[in-house]
Parts: structure tokens; C-alpha cells; sequence
């Protein structure tokens, strides 16, 4: 479904993604694992067109997106949930989830808020406060809500657990299971927290300064101590 086949992306002069190749099937849970500065959120904006300069090849249903711009890559189906959430804080939660409902990709009817939020036990307490009046977990929540609502082919996730506790990420992990699974909705997840990504996907790519180094499903990377202690913080 998404090739990303040899990308490398520049912020001005300075390369930051060396010839990376990933590849993600109809319906498949995918990890990005690696430390700060890696090029995780890099990977994902070159995948949406959204930020550095790139080259290479990101093709869809096997088609190249050379530069169709990032609005036309979510009608096609593709939808990025951000590092920064940008839950709008004069909306309720029903009203910030309602946006994504209208982002539905072609030939795709969105799901409205009250399916999505009963789909996630977090948001039903919450559904009529507003964005600038919950914690940081639940507007994670209410970002990745919103992405669901639209109804995406594919899910980028970037980094959901950042500055959350624990207890927090435990239950973001059963929601992002229950949206992720049966659906047809692909995901593509960027995390530093193993637990996390290893509970919400099936397979995973490790990168680290801008580079795959490593690539294969959990059990295969569970035997790589020597990955695990070269590139993360583990
Ligand atoms: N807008 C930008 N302009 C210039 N350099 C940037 C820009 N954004 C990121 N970088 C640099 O690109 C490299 C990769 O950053 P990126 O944000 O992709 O890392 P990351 O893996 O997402 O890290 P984190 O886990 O901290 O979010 C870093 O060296 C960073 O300083
Ligand atoms: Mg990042």
C-alpha cells in the first residue's frame, strides 16, 4: 500500500533520512522505533509531504506521489497525527473529534463522534468539554480520535506516548489496539517507548541517524540485544 523506497530528506542543506526504504500493507501495524533526533518525525513528514525536501520514491497503491502536496496524500487516505496533537482548545472533544468526520478520504464516509468515542472508553467522560479543558493524555486521545473519525487507509502516529504517565500509556495502548485492529486502517507508528510500540504493532524498522537499521517482527528483534543497546536507550 505506502513504498517509501531510498528517501533522503533535508531540512536547507542538512541531510537527515539516508536512503530509507520502508514498506507497509493494506491493514498492517508497523513500528518506527529510535532516539531523539533520529528521524522519526522527519520519516513521517516525508511520507505527507509536510516539511523537509526530499528524494526518492514514496508511492501509494503503487503509484509515485512525487509532490502532491499534503492535503491531496489525506484524501487519498493517508492521515498524520502529529508530535503536537493540535487539538483546537475553542472546540468541544465531540467537535474537535466532528472535524475529522469531513476529512474522509475519497469514497469514504467519515465516522461520526459518538461512533469513534464509543470505540474509546477515555473520551466518553470528556466528549463535551473543551479542547483547552483536558490533560495532555486525553487530547492525545481526542488527536487520534479525530484521525479515526476521517476514516484513514493508513495511520501515522507520531511519538502518542510523549510526556504521558504510565497508567496513561497503558490505556492509550488498548484504545490505539481497538481502532488499529479488524478496521482497515493500516498503522505506521513512531515511538521511543518499546513497550508501547511492541504491544500496538506486529513488526517494526529501527532507525538511527536517519538510517533502517534494523527490520523484522518483535520475536526476531527481542534477539538483538546488541541493537537494542546500540540504538536505544534500553
Ligand atoms: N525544521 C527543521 N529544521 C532543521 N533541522 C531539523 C528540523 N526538524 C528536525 N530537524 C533535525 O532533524 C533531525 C531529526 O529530527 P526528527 O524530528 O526527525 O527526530 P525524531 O526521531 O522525531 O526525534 P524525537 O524523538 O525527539 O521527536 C534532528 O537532528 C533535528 O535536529
Ligand atoms: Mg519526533
Amino acid at each position: 500500500m505506502l513504498e517509501v523506497q531510498a528517501v533522503d530528506a533535508f531540512y536547507e542543506s542538512s541531510q537527515i533520512l539516508h536512503k530509507v526504504s520502508i514498506t507497509i500493507r493494506a491493514g498492517e501495524r508497523v513500528a518506527v522505533i529510535g532516539r531523539n533526533g533520529a528521524g522519526k518525525s522527519t520519516l513521517l513528514k516525508s511520507i505527507m509531504n509536510a516539511g523537509p525536501r526530499t528524494e526518492g520514491v514514496v508511492a501509494w497503491e503503487g503509484t509515485a506521489l512525487a509532490d502532491l502536496p499534503p492535503f491531496r496524500r489525506a484524501r487519498l487516505g493517508i492521515q498524520l497525527v502529529p508530535e503536537d496533537r493540535r487539538v483546537y482548545g475553542h472546540l468541544t472533544v465531540a467537535e474537535n473529534i466532528r472535524m475529522g468526520t469531513h476529512a474522509a478520504p475519497a469514497g469514504r464516509k467519515g465516522l461520526p463522534p459518538e461512533e469513534v468515542i464509543a470505540r474509546i472508553p477515555m473520551l466518553g467522560p470528556i466528549a463535551r468539554r473543551f479542547g483547552n479543558q483536558i490533560s495532555g493524555g486525553q487530547q492525545q486521545m481526542v488527536a487520534i480520535a479525530r484521525a479515526v473519525a476521517s476514516r484513514p487507509r493508513l495511520m501515522l502516529l507520531d511519538e502518542p506516548t510523549e510526556g504521558l504517565a504510565p497508567a496513561i500509556v497503558e490505556r492509550l495502548a488498548e484504545d490505539v489496539r481497538a481502532v488499529s485492529t479488524g478496521d482497515d486502517t493500516a498503522l505506521l507508528l513512531c515511538e521511543q517507548n518499546l513497550w508501547f510500540a511492541r504491544t500496538t504493532t506486529d513488526r517494526v524498522y529501527v532507525i538511527d541517524a536517519g538510517t533502517i537499521v534494523f527490520d523484522g517482527d518483535w520475536a526476531a528483534f527481542e534477539e538483538r540485544n546488541d541493537i537494542k543497546q546500540r540504538y536505544l536507550a534500553v
